[in-house]
């Protein structure tokens, strides 16, 4: 699942103890495990290797340069969805053919970028993008490669906030739009529309729902082919869960098994754009215990990691383990049978951000904790530090991408002045 572990009742990533981690970097710290993040890349490609997919990691998840350097050297090309993320996909060295940029409302300024740079694919989301897109296209004298991004209608059964292929979102273009979407791209000599995209949402909980979508994309595909409009691209999106200790998901081999026959023998380029399933699991946050406090009859656990560094519980509901880096007797045997201990105390473990939202668990069971103790949240890898913000003035915290025995910082600790750095206020 991933190499974050206990030994001898310490937490280790790899191997570094995670008090070493804290001790040295200090705390809130978010913590990546390289092999983890190999490895988990390694499963989704392997997963779906019948079809040869072309791998673009999706950006959003876990953006720091230092781990999308390791995607590239693993293979794998970048779903973008923002200028900033093309540039970093750039910068890393991406090769521009292996881009695909997503997104319902990108700016010219980003089209010029992706156009300028020779992306792969613009994943289109609406008849106007189209009609911007060809029109910056021609006036540089150039021909963007293009897919259209269809709303399939198929409901991934997650969170409302993270749905994305059901009628009604503001994502991509309805199926039956899409015959007279691809008539109308014909006509314009700068965008040659050669691919369907879909992301219905994030984590699909239902592997069946990611292939009703395909089957459906299939049929336009068919449709369209038909009429003489020639698809030879499906990129199928990301979406792919991750291992939270609680209601998981389907595994990447679970979300192959139905894909695999549907594609197997279509002469498509296959595009995945997995993140979450590779970074979450990559990733611990690690928080050191503030104050326990009564408050009625809730048990508070105040920590200095959160909502500011980890926004999941706040925004989603989401679940996220949480235990003590130094377990002792209470070590999990797995990360879903720590409920069978005896003398856990239901804890909610929150912030110190003024808002009732900022909570990381609610209604725990969790061993006693005093002030000083080190937690590790898990599966913070994906959606965390891409998320964080400095709400109440917090500067956001220091990323350790840890390798064997060695940690090193990836990205360091911001400062008070980091804060006030950009408030510079214009000469009267
Ligand atoms: N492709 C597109 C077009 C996307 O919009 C997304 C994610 C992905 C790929 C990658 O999906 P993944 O494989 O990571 O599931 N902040 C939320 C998740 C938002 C997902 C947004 N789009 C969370 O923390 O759960």
């Amino acid at each position: 699942m991933d190499h974050h572990h206990y030994r001898d009742g310490v937490l280790f990533c790899e191997d570094v103890s995670a008090d070493t981690l804290a001790e040295r970097f200090d705390t809130p710290l978010y913590v990546y495990s390289r092999a983890t993040l190999t490895e988990h890349y390694q499963r989704m490609r392997q997963a779906f290797e019948p079809l040869d997919p072309l791998m673009c990691y999706s950006i959003k998840s876990c953006q720091n340069t230092h781990i999308c350097r390791l995607l590239h050297e693993l293979g794998s090309g970048f779903d973008v969805v923002s200028g900033g993320e093309l540039h970093r996909a750039l910068h890393v060295g991406a090769s521009p053919a292996r881009i695909v940029f997503a997104g319902v409302g990108k700016t010219d300024r980003e089209i010029n970028a992706g156009l300028d740079a020779g992306i792969g694919l613009f994943n289109i989301e609406s008849e106007s993008e189209l009609d911007v897109i060809a029109g910056l296209a021609q006036a540089r004298g150039t021909v963007a490669s293009a897919a259209l991004r269809v709303n399939p209608d198929v409901d991934p059964k997650t969170h409302q906030y993270t749905t994305t292929g059901k009628k009604e979102t503001k994502f991509g273009v309805d199926l039956e739009r899409a015959v007279a979407f691809f008539k109308h791209a014909a006509k314009l000599d700068s965008v040659n529309l050669r691919g369907i995209h879909l992301h219905i949402g994030s984590p699909i909980r239902d592997a069946g729902a990611l292939a009703d979508a395909i089957a459906k994309s299939l049929v336009l595909i068919d449709q369209l082919a038909a009429d003489g409009l020639v698809v030879d691209t499906l990129d199928i999106g990301g979406g792919y869960g991750a291992y939270y200790g609680e209601d998981n998901g389907p595994t990447p081999a679970d979300y192959a098994a139905p894909i695999i026959p549907l594609l197997k023998d279509r002469k498509l380029r296959v595009i995945l754009e997995p993140g979450r399933s590779i970074a979450a699991n990559a990733g611990i946050l690690l928080t050191r215990v503030l104050h326990v406090k009564q408050s009625g009859e809730r048990h508070f656990v105040i920590v200095d990691a959160s909502m500011n560094e980890l926004i999941r519980p706040a925004l989603y509901d989401a679940y996220h383990f949480v235990w003590p880096v130094n377990a002792g007797e209470f070590t999990p045997p797995t990360r879903q049978m720590h409920q069978e201990f005896a003398g856990l105390q239901c804890c909610d473990v929150v912030g110190p951000v003024c808002e009732s939202s900022d909570f990381l668990a609610k209604g725990r069971d969790l061993p006693p904790v005093k002030r000083g103790d080190l937690l590790a949240v898990f599966g913070a890898g994906a959606y965390a530090m891409t998320m964080a913000s400095q709400y109440n003035s917090r500067p956001r915290p220091a990323e350790v991408l840890v390798e064997g025995q060695t940690p090193r910082v990836i990205r360091r600790r911001e400062t008070y002045a980091d804060l006030l750095a950009p408030e510079q206020i214009d000469p009267a």
